[in-house]
């Protein structure tokens, strides 16, 4: 039987290929406001995701590939970034170099069932702020992905924020949501009613609609916040209007992972269907804690998953220079071997057939492959040691000298 990718995973080449490069090249703005690359591992001691995402949420319930080494440790190949980021952070004891700054991209595995813009292999780029609680960073970052996402040509997709309280404020909200929920358990799916007593803000999170239906006037976690929590998040409005950032405060963003606090955002498009979420993050002032147990920093990222960016984006042209090679007698092939090394060495792109053919074969494959100049290298050509230069955009023809050849490409 034929063996195909397995489900929910798939092959990058061509288009998608481009995309990816060009959303990794657009991470030049990362380094621009002070970030450094972070690369960990694809899999992790299965207790830093289950203590770091949190033990009730759909990613660690239903969604983690786990399993057991040949020595029988527990694996999970990661379903996100930021728990990674923060161990690695911890382990090197890097909070000694003050606030740090990390962005990361690479494949990320959740067993979700897969569909348009859902996958269980997929890739993110993330970024991560770890040791500043100020609100200006979290304006800074939300900046930052706007602008990240414009560089794409991504642009219609509005920004929502909302705010979770820290610990504190937010127990008293879990015992005033407990009870709301207690009172309508009966229309609450299984999930919702394990994790009404255990964690009652994943229930918010639910997707079943009969579920979704009875939260119309859930109590809101802006009526509970303390006075802190309460500027903090004033400020981080302010901070978005001064930087004239158009965003909407939605009170039910609650994000589907366990360890935000204060400043959550996601980037919603309304042309990804079902899986609309173009990019999401917030604030994580306790994870470091969790994660690193002797030491205490607050913290804020975001992710962004690049199959949704390349779904969004307008086809990647390759600007680059192209050029084929064309020769004919078995002594020219050598020649246009040589051109072609060095070309492409001058980065400069070639092609070139690795079989004799007619000129004309050549040419109706160069043409195909829209190069921007052909080299030709007959008989003639090879007696006076030159090179025929056709420019495909102009069908011009020049005679060049050999040596002459890369400069002339270069400069044309
Ligand atoms: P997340 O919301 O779980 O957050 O994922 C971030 C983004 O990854 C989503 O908005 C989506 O674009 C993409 N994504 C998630 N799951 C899938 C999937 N199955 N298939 C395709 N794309 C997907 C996080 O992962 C947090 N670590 C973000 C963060 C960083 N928070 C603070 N720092």
């Amino acid at each position: 039987m034929e063996i195909k990718a397995a489900r929910g995973t798939k092959d990058i080449y061509g288009t998608l290929a481009l995309k990816f490069q060009a959303i990794i090249q657009a991470s030049e703005l990362f380094k621009r406001h002070g970030f450094e690359q972070m690369i960990t591992p694809i899999f992790e001691n299965t207790a830093l995701f289950t203590r770091g995402i949190g033990e009730t949420t759909d990613i660690v319930e239903k969604e983690m590939y786990t399993f057991d080494d040949k020595g029988g440790r527990s694996l999970t190949l990661r379903p996100e970034g930021t728990a990674s980021v923060v161990r690695a952070y911890g382990e090197h004891k890097l909070y000694q170099e003050g606030t740090q700054k990390f962005f990361y991209h690479g494949p990320m595995f959740r067993y979700e069932r897969p569909q348009a813009g859902r996958y269980r292999e997929f890739y993110q780029m993330g970024v991560e702020v770890i040791g500043e609680s100020d609100s200006s960073i979290d304006v800074e970052v939300i900046a930052m992905a706007d602008n990240f996402l414009n560089r794409l040509g991504i642009k219609n997709y509005e920004i929502q924020i909302n705010t979770l309280g820290c610990g504190s404020c937010r127990s008293e909200y879990q015992e005033a949501l407990k009870s709301f929920l207690r009172a309508r358990s009966q229309h609450l799916c299984e999930d919702c009613l394990r994790r009404l007593e255990k964690n009652p803000l994943r229930v918010l999170d639910c997707k079943v609609p009969t579920c979704r239906e009875q939260f119309t006037e859930v109590p809101l976690m802006v009526d509970f916040l303390d006075e802190v929590c309460q500027e903090h998040f004033s400020q981080v409005q302010a901070g978005l209007d001064a930087l004239n950032i158009a965003y909407r405060v939605n009170r039910q963003l609650v994000r589907g992972l366990d360890y935000y606090q204060r400043t959550v955002f996601e980037f919603v498009s309304t042309q990804l269907g079902a899986q609309g979420t173009i990019l999401g993050g917030g604030r994580y002032n306790q994870l470091v804690g969790e994660i690193c147990e002797t030491i205490d920093q607050p913290a804020i990222g975001f992710a962004a998953g690049m199959e949704r960016m390349a779904m969004l984006m307008e086809e990647v042209g390759q600007n680059e220079r192209k050029v084929a090679i064309c020769w004919q007698a078995k002594s020219s092939q050598l020649v246009a071997l040589q051109l072609k090394v060095a070309l492409a060495k001058e980065g400069i792109t070639t092609l070139m057939s690795y079989e004799e053919k007619s000129f004309k074969a050549q040419f109706k494959q160069a043409n195909k492959q829209k190069v921007d100049f052909a080299l030709i290298i007959g008989e003639e050509e090879m007696s006076t040691k030159q090179v025929k230069v056709k420019n495909f955009m102009t069908q011009e023809e020049y005679l060049v000298a050999q040596q002459e050849v890369i400069k002339f490409i270069k400069e044309a």
